[in-house]
């Protein structure tokens, strides 16, 4: 039986309706960039976070980008962050010319430790960007606590967590967050998509001067700014696919919970997802440590199993982060974790018996090796 880590067109099979006339709408009426879908969409997707306004882009990248700058990062200022997430977060950082320091991850849940967040501090710290990894909120009210004390904004990654629920709000948390729409994201675009959800008014508003060359009135550029605009498509499929993000969620919710059930049996050999009792985990990726995580990933291979690691290398030991004097040994937990953890097969249509087929293999890879 083949199981893919992923499956795209299972999942475009499941909306192909929907999906197909919104590219048709978008296609009859020319709205190829910016316009009606999207703002229809940034309409919506507020909503759906129970926010006011969005501003939607072309990436989470690029959402991140500018949240950060119209948050009034600066270049020289310092931006704490974890080290185990999607290099993206950290780059997102840079490219608004400030210095990504950070701070060690809480073992069981691999988000950003907000214990350690005084040994990252300086004058010169503007802001601290937690991220919700694999779909599970960090502990975002401690994080604010620290920030309140010392003056700076909290910009959420939510890249991988959308419909996540922390202490029984829907993220964004503390105020501003950014998504990614990539198409293998819980919500996936067609192609290249995010967006900043907001209760600052200002925020967004800046990030729409900032996404569209900074133009107001027409012709008129007091800055310079981006071109970072979301596509009409995108947005159209988006508007098409939300709609069915409660179901998706839910589903892979249940395929968690059945590869719990079937794995408990092994926790000596290998460590599960603990999903904290305050949150609802939305499963971007189901995660395992395991200590001989490579051989386990070609027996699973053998098997006809596809798995990721999420992420081998942590930030601060990236090559283009050398230059900010981080070393093996800096940040224990996530280099630890980066040489345990493998995620298996998610997706919302993922079904029982390849679930079945997962969890058989991972028992006999642990029930035939020492
Ligand atoms: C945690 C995290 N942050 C940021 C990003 C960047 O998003 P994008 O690929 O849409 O630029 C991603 C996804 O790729 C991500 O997983």
């Amino acid at each position: 039986m083949n199981v893919p880590i992923i499956d795209l067109k299972a999942n475009y099979n499941s909306v192909k309706q929907e999906v197909d006339s919104a590219i048709q709408n978008v296609l009859d009426d020319g709205a190829f960039v910016l316009g009606k879908y999207v703002e229809e969409f940034e309409r919506n997707f507020a909503a759906f976070c129970n926010y006011e306004h969005a501003a939607a882009t072309n990436s989470g990248t690029a959402a991140l980008q500018l949240a950060l700058i119209a948050a009034g990062v600066r270049p020289g200022d310092e931006v704490i962050t974890t080290p185990f997430s999607f290099f993206a977060t950290a780059e997102a950082i840079s490219l608004c010319g400030a210095v990504p320091k950070f701070v060690d991850v809480d073992p069981e849940t691999y988000n950003l430790d907000f214990r350690q967040l005084d040994g990252a501090l300086s004058k010169r710290t503007k802001a601290i960007v937690p991220v919700h990894l694999y779909g599970q909120p960090a502990d975002v009210d401690e994080i604010v606590d620290f920030a309140d004390e010392h003056d700076l904004r909290v910009i959420e990654d939510c890249c991988q967590a959308h419909n996540a629920v922390y202490r029984g709000k829907k993220i964004p948390v503390a105020g501003t967050g950014c998504f990614s729409f990539y198409p293998t994201k819980n919500l996936g675009a067609f192609g290249e998509a995010g967006i900043v959800v907001s209760s600052d008014d200002e925020l967004i508003d800046k990030v729409k001067l900032l996404r569209a060359h900074y133009e107001r009135p027409k012709n008129v550029h007091n800055d310079i700014g981006y071109n970072y605009r979301m596509e009409g498509f995108q947005g159209a499929i988006l508007n098409a696919k939300l709609k069915k993000l409660d179901e998706w969620t839910e589903a892979r919710r249940n395929n968690a919970k059945l590869y719990n059930e079937l794995l408990k049996n092994l926790e000596s050999k290998i460590t599960l997802p603990k999903e904290k009792s305050y949150v609802k985990h939305v499963f971007h990726l189901y995660a395992i440590q395991a200590e001989r995580r490579d051989e386990l990933k070609t027996f699973l291979e053998g098997k006809g199993i596809s798995t990721g690691i999420h992420y081998p290398t942590p930030i601060h030991l990236q090559p283009a982060y050398e230059d900010l004097g981080y070393k093996e040994g800096s940040f224990p937990n996530a280099e630890a974790i980066s040489k345990k953890i493998l995620s298996l097969p998610m997706y919302p249509e993922l079904a029982r018996e390849q679930i079945e087929h997962v969890a058989n293999a991972i028992r006999e890879f642990c029930t035939t090796t020492p």
